[in-house]
């Protein structure tokens, strides 16, 4: 079959890597893809804003199957639009998809399901955010309602810092002034990724990532500059905990509502003394720990994709590598503030051993040169016995790597090596 996959990032790369060696597989597209998504599938340049675009190519390339990535085109119903012109896709519906496109949709479920999770008000007014926030003092935890890139949430240790997060958000920063204010949690943070067909939720894997941009988890927040899977925390006894109390309860909601969840569901989970609860859901699979989930997956990735859009989850299993996959992000310098863009990236071409695959993320080629175009650049992915092992084999790999305008965390994965 003709597949073909939306997105440019290090995730869609990964994708495309386990897509491109799917015995299924006639041939792969991506729209609008990346240089290192080009080595396995064709590229097409098309807006993916643009769904007419985007319903003309699949028609053009005989495509029976899209894949979406990003969580934009997802909350945008790029899925609704591609179904209403009969063609198959995976990935949630608008409707589902606000399971990471609202915060305040989220915390709605969790009060109706009796799904665990901090304990949260939700306003539009700014007074009444405010008079809420003074009954319940800091620590506490501002966000804005909407998409914000990972850049709304403020997780405040006084209330001047927290005033200050509502002020943001009612200005207007984030496009409409909704918020939500939650209490604060305490315990190790771990993603939890399932595939759910609206009925049936098949368990993955889980993982960890490195939000912040320097070692040690200090720094400004990032899209993630690094992961590992599994999460060591993640006991069996736990993922079973997140499955039946936040999981199924999630899944069930949204079929009762009309709206079946059909896609992968990604829940970002702090453990607390009183077990796992939600902090947020994405609608997709997490960047960069689809790079490190991929490396682990011993099943043919389409025929699970297949099996969720086409409802007979039930009918398939998935087996994963006992070894540790481990991600370095190697980001372009500046990031996450201004980056410097257009530097040129060596050494690529070159055998880095079996057990190291790199994902392209913001790159771009050039007159037969490869630079740098995006903050989060490329990502060093590696296979071992143990995080120890994995961890040395991406580094190594790092070192062969001439790109003297980027830089990367030092210490991904010291949690798990410490444990
Ligand atoms: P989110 O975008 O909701 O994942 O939040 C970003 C980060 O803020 C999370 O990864 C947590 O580190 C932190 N955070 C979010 N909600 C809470 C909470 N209720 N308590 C403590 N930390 C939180
Ligand atoms: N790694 C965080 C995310 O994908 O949202």
């Amino acid at each position: 079959m003709n597949v073909l996959l939306i997105g440019s990032g290090g995730r869609e790369h990964a994708l495309a890597w386990a897509l491109s060696a799917s015995p299924l597989l006639t041939k792969l597209y991506c729209a609008p893809g990346n240089p290192g998504i080009a080595q396995v599938a064709e590229l097409a340049a098309i807006d993916i804003t643009d769904h007419r675009a985007v319903i003309n190519l699949c028609k053009a390339k005989n495509i029976d199957f899209v894949v979406v990535g990003p969580e934009a085109p997802l909350v945008a119903g790029l899925v609704n639009d591609l179904n209403g012109s009969g063609i198959k896709a995976f990935g949630p519906s608008k409707f589902a998809a606000q399971l990471e496109g609202s915060k305040g949709f989220t915390k709605d479920i969790c009060a109706n399901y009796n799904i665990p999770t901090a304990a949260y008000g939700r306003f539009k007014d700014l007074e009444k955010a405010k008079a809420y926030l003074a009954s319940q003092g800091a620590p506490i935890v501002i966000k804005a309602d909407g998409l914000a890139a990972g850049k709304g949430v403020t997780v405040a240790m006084t209330l001047p810092e927290a005033e200050a997060a509502l002020q943001d958000i009612f200005s207007g920063r984030f496009g409409e002034a909704e918020c939500v204010i939650e209490e604060f949690l305490e315990g190790e943070e771990a993603s939890f990724f399932v595939l759910s067909d609206g009925t049936h939720v098949l368990p993955l894997a889980t993982a960890q990532d490195h939000k912040r941009v320097g070692d040690g988890d200090v720094g400004p927040n990032t899209g993630g500059m690094g992961a590992y899977s599994p999460a060591p925390c993640m006991t069996e006894a736990l993922c079973s905990q997140a499955l039946e109390k936040i999981v199924k309860p999630t899944v069930k909601a949204l079929a009762d509502m009309g709206h079946p969840y059909v896609g992968v569901l990604y829940a970002g989970l702090i453990l607390t003394k009183e077990g796992p609860k939600l902090i947020e859901y994405n609608a997709r699979f997490g960047d960069p720990e689809t790079q490190v989930m991929m490396l682990r997956l011993r099943d043919d990735l389409l025929t699970l994709l297949l099996a969720t859009a086409d409802g007979t989850l039930d009918k398939v299993s998935v087996r994963w590598r006992d070894d540790f996959a481990l991600t370095v992000v190697m980001a372009a310098k500046g990031y996450p503030g201004d980056y410097v863009k257009g530097t040129e990236i060596k050494g690529l071409a070159q055998d880095f051993g079996g057990d190291v695959e790199i994902f392209h993320a913001g790159t771009a080629l050039k007159d037969g040169r490869l630079l740098a175009v995006g903050g989060r650049v490329l990502n060093i992915t590696a296979l071992g016995k143990t995080a120890g092992d994995a961890q040395v084999k991406a580094y190594d790999a790092i070192g062969k790597i001439g790109w003297p305008g980027g830089f990367c965390r030092k210490d991904i994965g010291w949690r798990a090596i410490k444990s």
